[in-house]
């Protein structure tokens, strides 16, 4: 991997070159796949920055197919977003460099934009950090991506696209921490780390449960909740991101990091294992965690008129390249995100930070911004964001990615 910083007095530059090609990804020990990766591993490399950082990219394609990537979460400029309507997808042989600020403090992820049901699926996705100066401190972190891949019965990855995929999603019976079948996780008894989760998963759900002991919630797609929150699950659908404070544990202990059930509206899931936290010997926890996290301003109360309505099943039947209504910069939207289908939709905004107003039309017990956010069945969430100033074309879709692919997304330009 070659990341390298450079520091011209106040202003740093990150430099990262990824070369998507080919690997055998060995996900457990005797078993690999043909799999797409960014410099030979899955995830790709940890791209690590602060706020204010210029992130230059030069993604070299040794792949068979094009590609693009998308840097989900991060407030790029429209060119840099990595979608078809930005961008000619980067054909095998030619490079293209990806340079923007990171503004914002959190964890993001960034991911294949083209044919990426595939692409995903095969591993190409990784995780980028940005942090801030002031933030809570903890005795160590750890960034997990969740993710699963669906393998035939000789053990190769099963084919692409069956009709029960378009519809359902593309869910198999690997479950993947970092690339790793249920792999080992470790953390010193009596410490507390931060642990920032990535669902980069095709279509499955993941409503993380860690040995059903309590942990508390302190971030979510855009940095920190402006209080933390105790819970003993959270739901982490396609594309959304949690931090968690996790620990303290006696040594000794083990615990599994698993899913709970849950219904998408595909039938209840089981109990699934994803890792194994091992807590070993007892280190000095300097953890600390504030009552309040930061500040954040609702955009609008929770009562507001939506501005517009989306109605997902209209979406999800619509087919290819929509286009929705233009915004303005600087004006507010309101947006009522409106489920009538018989499953969950993980709706994904590119390049703005929503509020939810309200779930099921009930207000949230805490601020946060989302660019992700799941709209359960027969249910509607309303969502508020401010077009700040970067016209230009973007896009939302579900992140279930068959259904991106089906066709559940629209384009929309933010003119000045
Ligand atoms: Cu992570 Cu267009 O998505
Ligand atoms: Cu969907």
């Amino acid at each position: 991997m070659s990341t390298s910083t450079r520091r011209t007095s106040d202003v740093r530059t990150v430099t990262v070159e990824l070369d998507a090609r080919e690997l055998e990804w060995e996900f457990a020990r005797g078993q690999a796949i043909r799999g797409f990766a960014y410099n030979g591993q899955v995830p790709g490399p940890l791209i690590e920055a602060n706020v204010g950082d210029t992130i230059e990219v030069r993604l070299t394609n040794s792949l068979p197919q094009a590609t693009t990537i998308h840097w989900h979460g991060i407030r790029v400029p429209a060119e840099m977003d990595g979608t078809e309507a930005v961008q000619p997808p980067v054909e095998p042989g030619q490079t293209f460099v990806y340079r923007f600020v990171v503004p914002d403090a959190g964890t993001f992820w960034y991911h294949s934009h083209t044919n990426e049901t595939e692409q995903l699926e095969r591993g190409l996705y990784g995780a980028l950090v940005v942090r801030d100066a002031d933030e809570p401190s903890f005795d160590g972190e750890q960034v997990l991506l969740f993710d699963d891949l669906k393998l035939d019965l000789d053990g190769h990855l099963a084919p692409f696209g069956d009709e029960h995929e378009h519809h359902a999603g593309r869910e198999g019976d690997v479950r993947l921490v970092n690339g790793q079948q249920e792999p080992g996780l470790e953390i010193a008894g009596g410490t507390i780390e931060r642990w920032r989760l990535v669902n980069a998963a095709n279509s499955r759900f993941v409503r993380l449960s860690i040995g059903g002991r309590p942990f508390t919630i302190i971030a979510t797609d855009g940095g920190l909740l402006a209080e933390p929150l105790r819970a003993t699950e959270v739901l982490v659908t396609p594309g959304e991101r949690f931090e968690l404070a996790v620990g303290p544990f006696e040594d000794g202990e083990q615990l599994a990091v698993e899913a709970l059930p849950y219904d998408r509206g595909k039938g209840e899931t089981p109990c699934e294992t994803f890792a194994t936290l091992r807590v070993g010997p007892r280190g000095v926890s300097r953890a600390q965690i504030p009552s309040k996290l930061r500040e954040i301003k609702p955009l609008v109360p929770a009562s507001a008129e939506p501005t517009r309505t989306i109605d997902l099943k209209a979406l999800m039947h619509a087919g290819h390249h929509q286009r929705a209504d233009p915004v303005r910069v600087g004006d507010l939207q309101v947006w009522d995100l409106v489920n009538e289908t018989g499953q969950d939709h993980p709706f994904h905004l590119h390049g703005f930070f929503f509020q939810v107003l309200q779930e099921e039309g009930k207000p949230l017990p805490v601020l946060a911004w989302k660019d992700t956010v799941n709209v359960p069945r027969k249910t509607r969430t309303l969502i508020a964001w401010l077009p700040d100033d970067r016209p230009g074309e973007w896009m939302y879709h579900c992140h279930i990615l068959e259904h991106h692919a089906m066709g559940m997304m629209a384009h929309f330009a933010v003119i000045s």
